[in-house]
């Protein structure tokens, strides 16, 4: 529903030939960008918008940060891909760089978030039959009601979401779903003993940005521990300072056995993902077990050091922090009838929409929109707000003064 908003015959040019020679799997706004720096995104008629969605907080470190461009270009001009039939120069530095960054002994590099999960699990169920001695066939993994970790089959098997799975199956199996943020649940599931991990999103994001209680991650931690099972953490939209710590799980300084980043892990210049381990369990890997043409390729390891130098140079955890603790306390100041819930944690934040209308969230993103503000509704009545850590406090009053008025605006 378009309803509110005029589109121009110039972005309409775009929308069509999308309409007519794209798959229709996306449901975006009608928004054409070909612009972006930093918090700001333009679209071909130059208008300019605040980026609450970052790339689902692919971009953290903002819209073509300078120093991250200048290394992909950099490296782009010397060597891009070898494929890991051969060595290059960058993996080994990359690979020390990054594990001394989060304190694993080894690192597996892919490209795509989904890619990293896959090989999380199965790097899990490797553990399993090769350390824990589980009976082979039988591994088990939990995961979460209203998961969200990517699009593959194997992970879909796992969703909760019919429109995730609809006319997808057959399935796989090994997989068991428990409530979010439910530490009794957790524990009753643990005592199947071919339970080998339990994997989570830390906050489930496309969910809803669902933040669990305080004491959840040392809750799963002990649990893991206590009944041996991997603790495997997707931090790939939680991570990378998003949140006001460089993960989420440092909140309550809890290291997951197995952690997964994606996303901002190149500051959304190209895919680039990374599975964290020890060598207990990285070690279960052997050469031809898995891998990836482009994992590890030069490129993305130079994008990926700049990346995460740049999170650390720039305080982006501690921008991430305070910039949240003021958008949330500006919405929830803002007394909308329009909206039921602020949460979140950090940058990475929901409001839930209270409409009689079913498509409020989307004709409100659509004010927004025309207001200069991009943000995009997830599973109906939730909007995420999520913009790019190096967001101001001046911006973020200007963005509070735009939802003010597009809320003023819903009819
Ligand atoms: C928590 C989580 N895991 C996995 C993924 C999948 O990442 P990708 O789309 O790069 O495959 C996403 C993407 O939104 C995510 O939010």
């Amino acid at each position: 529903m378009n309803s509110t908003i005029a589109i121009s015959a110039n972005t309409q040019k775009y929308l069509d030939l999308e309409e007519k020679y794209g798959a229709h799997n996306y449901h975006p706004l009608p928004v054409v960008l070909n612009r972006g720096e930093g918090v700001f995104l333009y679209d071909v008629d130059g208008k300019r918008y605040y980026d609450f969605l970052s790339g689902y907080s692919a971009v953290n470190q903002g819209h073509c940060h300078p120093k991250i461009v200048a290394a992909l270009v950099e490296q782009a001009q010397k060597l891009t891909l070898t494929s890991r039939a051969f060595h290059n120069n960058l993996l080994g530095q990359y690979e020390k760089y990054i594990t001394g960054y989060f304190g694993y002994d080894k690192v597996l590099p892919m490209n795509t978030g989904v890619e990293a999960v896959e090989t999380a699990i199965k790097i899990s169920r490797k553990w399993a039959y090769e350390v824990k001695g589980i009976e082979a066939g039988k591994a088990k993994i939990i995961v979460c009601d209203g998961n969200f970790h990517g699009r593959t089959i194997n992970v879909i098997s796992f969703s909760s979401d019919p429109a995730a799975t609809n006319n997808f199956g057959p399935f796989v199996s090994g997989y068991v779903s428990i409530p979010h943020n439910d530490l009794h649940a957790l524990e009753k599931a643990l005592q199947d003993e071919n339970v080998c991990a339990f994997l989570f999103e830390p906050i489930q994001g496309e969910a809803g940005v669902v933040v669990p209680d305080a004491g959840y991650y040392t809750g799963v931690r002990n649990l893991c521990l206590e009944y041996n099972v991997l603790m495997v953490a997707d931090e790939i939209q939680s991570g990378l300072a998003r949140t006001g710590k460089m993960l989420a799980c440092d909140h309550e300084n809890v290291r997951p056995d197995i952690l997964i980043l994606g996303k901002a892990l190149s500051g959304g210049v190209l895919p680039v993902s990374a599975v964290l381990c020890d060598d207990e369990i990285m070690m279960t890997i052997k050469p031809g077990e898995h891998g990836s043409t482009y994992g590890g390729n030069p490129l993305a390891c130079t994008v990926a050091m700049t990346a995460l130098q740049v999170l650390k140079d720039e305080n982006m955890s501690a921008n991430a922090e305070a910039m949240g603790n003021l958008l949330r306390d500006e919405l929830k100041k803002l007394n909308s009838p329009h909206i039921s819930i602020v949460r979140g944690m950090g940058l990475l934040n929901a409001i839930v929409i209270k409409h009689t209308n079913p498509e409020a969230a989307w004709e409100l993103c659509l004010l927004l929109k025309e207001n200069g503000l991009l943000a995009k509704p997830t599973h109906g009545d939730k909007i995420r707000f999520a913009p790019p850590l190096v967001i101001t406090k001046e911006q973020v009053m200007e963005c509070v003064g735009i939802i003010e008025r597009s809320l003023k605006q819903l009819a």
